[in-house]
């Protein structure tokens, strides 16, 4: 999600756009899910509850506080749930290993929590002066102190312009590295802030740039690109993928996922121009809608962090 700090509850993470989500879902009593992203549990303890009696869902979060988190909140759902602290990028293996696969729906709600946001210590908000960390989980060396303190100028400004879509990149990246070594995050956002002004709809200057770090650090596209095949491959015959996104990078990838599994062709542009397709490509989903959901805007206001969300279904066939 976008690194405002900002939010209804200050309590705990407010699931974004959950009727929808328990709809694309298609929620049956009884049924498995596997919650790819399960953050602070918000959306697993709906679907949970909309799959009882006799539901299971797995929850996958890369962050070992965010399952301390979920572990709280769904206690109540016993031995209902299972909660693994690993990426997404490994569900199919943990599906397996706990016996859950086929399953009846996969739910990826991409980006960072509020939990994570509001933690100090992490750097994912500009509104503090906690070390350049990042990182969803500890296991990972790269932090955005190293890529902040370390990497060439150019190297970073095409990292600011290409994960955060920044179009001030290369005077954001000059402005970092004449002011090296930086401490914090604070002193990173009135870095950027100094050469750019407020951006659009008043959204801090620094957002786009602390977008890029944290999907630098985590290797966030990577990742994506490879969870929503392991996603494809979890899911049952009939299985609903429910992602939702929060920026148009990670949408893009999601969006042109979906246009090519649902294709019965996927030949290069010069081959389509011949009559025979030649890939064989076989279609492993079909689109559920047309194009995306976005939330209410009741949600955006009661949610201000919901504003960027785009949400895609799709169904195994
Ligand atoms: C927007 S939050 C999910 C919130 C959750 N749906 C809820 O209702 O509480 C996104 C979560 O995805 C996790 N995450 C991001 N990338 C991940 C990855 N590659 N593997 C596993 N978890 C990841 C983050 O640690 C974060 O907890």
């Amino acid at each position: 999600m976008s690194a405002d700090a900002s939010g209804t509850n200050p309590d705990f993470h407010e699931p974004v756009m959950l009727s929808e989500v328990l709809d694309a879902l298609r929620i049956i009593p009884g049924g498995r899910y596997l919650d790819a992203t399960v953050g602070e549990g918000g959306h697993a303890r709906a679907i949970l509850q909309a799959a009882s009696p006799g539901g299971q869902l797995l929850g996958i979060d890369a962050d070992p506080e965010a399952i301390a988190s979920a572990e709280k909140r769904l206690e109540q759902f016993g031995s209902s749930v299972r909660l693994v602290n690993e990426n997404f990028v490994e569900m199919q293996a943990v599906a397996t290993r706990y016996g859950f696969a086929p399953m009846h729906g996969v739910l990826m709600d991409l980006g960072v929590s509020s939990l994570q946001l509001d933690r100090e210590a992490r750097g994912f908000s500009f509104r503090r002066p906690d070390p350049l960390d990042m990182r969803f989980s500890s296991d990972r060396e790269l932090d955005a102190s190293q890529i902040v303190n370390t990497y060439p100028e150019r190297e970073l400004g095409d990292l600011i312009y290409r994960y955060g879509d920044e179009r001030a990149s290369r005077r954001i990246a000059s402005a970092i590295v004449r002011n090296r070594p930086i401490k914090d995050a604070q002193q990173l956002a009135e870095i950027i802030s100094s050469v750019k002004p407020r951006g659009r709809r008043h959204i801090h200057s620094a957002t786009q740039t602390f977008q890029a770090l944290r999907i630098a650090v985590n290797d966030e596209m990577k990742a994506l690109e490879i969870g929503l095949e392991q996603a494809v491959n979890v899911l049952g015959m009939g299985g609903l993928m429910v992602v939702i996104s929060y920026h148009s990078i990670e949408d893009r990838i999601v969006k042109n996922f979906i246009r090519t599994a649902v294709s019965d062709c996927v030949c290069d542009a010069d081959s389509r121009r011949s009559p025979v397709c030649t890939c064989n490509h076989v279609p492993t989903l079909e689109p559920v809608i047309k194009g995306a959901l976005m939330p209410t805007a009741s949600e955006v206001e009661a949610n201000p962090r919901s504003r960027s969300a785009k949400l895609r279904v799709a169904r195994r066939i």
